[in-house]
């Protein structure tokens, strides 16, 4: 390893060469605080060349690279595991925004760009990038292209996968592949780009891309809405959809129980609707024409859902401020929950016509199971994308609660995600976390070929191994 890390000081500087366990430390625990590991080193390359040349000697060394980008997935696919023998290649440095092609609505940035900057570069040409969550502040693009990661604005532009037409990427050989073409029809074969796309790392290191830019729009209504049950929330998502067609930007849905942790430990960020109901809808719609224009038909879409029963008080932003509260207590869920203490997380999706029995059966399921557990259910119900997670009854000590019911809860959710033909990550990828639950949950064909596709790119195993597939 000694040999390693000296071949490593001919393409890097030192200063860029963590070995020292005070400079490494901080790369090595996610967000969440659930894995903790090791490292030989955490490297900080500047370049797509440097890059290469670091895995070409990590190929010749047989080392193993974990890339990493914000380190805020949820699932430990950027953590090194506890071996020691791993190196963490931190993608920060490469944080230049290229290039922005106006005529052709696009964005050229390198993977250690942070989404939030690309995002505000992106607004200053009156364009906009829309992938939006609450994480924006830290992750960087590389790391959501890996993840493929949602948010809350897939509903109208889709995920990080829709919104990329290019891809700068280091294979496990060591060699660059230019893909930063901006086109948005290229059917020469097969479509490398989406492979590696969500495969977070282990099938390349992404460099940098090209992402797709959309005109900024000029007026932006947001509002809270009360329900009384699932299937309201529902429905009027399908009356949104009918009648605000591709004006609908965001529609994501908190429970009572979310909000109240919210509330619990962010008191400024109390539900405006009264009595905190049952279920609470942000709701958001953006265009190009004038504020009254969509004003007006936010009214009387809301006027109609009144009538229909299906809300039953609405709160409408009066003010870009006022939306963002609202936007903010929607985005401190997750916040509230680590402040509470370690929870498990279900990150699904469910087609929404399914969506009301996976709920009642598996809180009835999860009550009678597990007496006293809090369901802090939110998510992006426009998505059927629902944030299943349980806490433990409140004065239960979370690690130790954490540490015996972990497994059967998983499996007990999971099943019932498998019965609604849902998925078990809907955004947040698979990392370590869901590694052991993929193979039954893709079936024998589709686990074997991810294997294969893993072999003929990195027959080494030198890229994230034992994250998503082992092989
Ligand atoms: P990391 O955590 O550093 O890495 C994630 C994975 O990608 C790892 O497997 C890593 O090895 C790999 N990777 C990183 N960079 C590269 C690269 N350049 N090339 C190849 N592989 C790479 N996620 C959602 O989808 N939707 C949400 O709404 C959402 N909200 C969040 C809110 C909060 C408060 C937090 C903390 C997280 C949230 N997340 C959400 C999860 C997380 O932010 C996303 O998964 C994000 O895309 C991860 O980006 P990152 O840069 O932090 O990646
Ligand atoms: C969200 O939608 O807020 C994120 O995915 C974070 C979470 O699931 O906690
Ligand atoms: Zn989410």
């Amino acid at each position: 390893m000694q040999i390693f890390l000296e071949q490593l000081h001919q393409v890097l500087d030192q200063k860029y060469i963590l070995t020292e366990d005070q400079d490494k430390n901080p790369y090595l625990t996610d967000w969440r605080k659930r894995y903790t590991g090791k490292a030989l080193a955490v490297v900080l390359p500047r370049t797509a060349q440097e890059v290469a040349q670091i895995i070409r000697l990590c190929a010749i060394n047989q080392v193993a690279v974990v890339p990493q980008g914000g380190h805020t997935g949820f699932c430990g696919g950027a953590t090194p595991d506890s071996s020691g023998k791993q190196i963490v290649l931190n993608l920060k440095r490469m944080n230049t925004i290229r290039e922005i092609d106006v005529a052709n609505q696009t964005i050229t940035v390198e993977a250690g760009c942070i989404l939030q900057a690309i995002q505000e570069k992106a607004a200053a040409q009156d364009f906009l990038f829309p992938l939006s969550l609450g994480a924006e502040g830290s992750c960087m693009i590389g790391g959501n292209l890996a993840t493929n990661a949602g948010g809350t604005n897939v509903l109208r532009y889709g995920n990080t996968r829709d919104l990329c037409l290019g891809l700068e990427v280091v294979t496990a050989k060591g060699e660059i592949w230019n893909g930063l073409k901006g086109l948005r029809k290229d059917n020469t074969g097969y479509d490398l780009r989406d492979l590696f796309i969500g495969s977070e790392g282990t099938l390349g290191i992404i460099t940098a891309a090209v992402m797709k830019l959309y005109p900024l729009p000029i007026s932006q209504w947001t509002t809270l809405v009360a329900a009384d049950s699932v299937v309201s929330t529902i429905t009027l998502l399908n009356l949104f959809q009918k009648r605000a067609t591709s004006l609908l930007t965001g529609f994501e849905m908190m429970t009572q129980e979310s909000l109240d942790l919210n509330e619990k430990h962010f008191p400024q960020m109390a539900n405006p609707l009264k009595g905190n109901p049952p279920y609470t809808v942000l709701i958001e719609l953006s265009d190009h024409e004038s504020e009254a224009h969509v004003r007006q038909l936010l009214e009387t879409i809301l006027e109609e859902a009144f009538e229909a029963s299906l809300i039953t008080d609405a709160v409408i932003a009066n003010n870009l401020a006022q939306a963002n509260t609202f936007w903010h207590m929607r985005e401190h869920i997750t916040l509230a929950q680590a402040e509470e203490g370690a929870n498990l997380k279900h990150d699904i999706t469910i087609p929404l016509s399914a969506l009301e029995s996976f709920i009642e059966e598996t809180d009835a399921l999860v009550r009678a199971k597990f007496p006293g557990v809090r369901i802090i259910n939110f998510g992006h119900l426009g998505d059927g994308n629902l944030h299943y997670n349980i806490a433990p009854p409140i004065g239960v000590d979370h690690k130790a609660f954490n540490l015996t019911n972990e497994k059967p809860i998983h499996e007990l959710v999971y099943a019932q995600v498998e019965r609604c033909q849902g998925s078990i990550s809907a955004e947040h990828g698979v990392g370590q976390l869901k590694l052991e639950g993929l193979r039954a949950h893709k079936g024998e064909v589709a686990h074997e070929l991810m294997k294969t596709l893993k072999r003929a790119l990195d027959p080494q195993n030198i890229l994230n191994p034992h994250k998503v597939v082992s092989i």
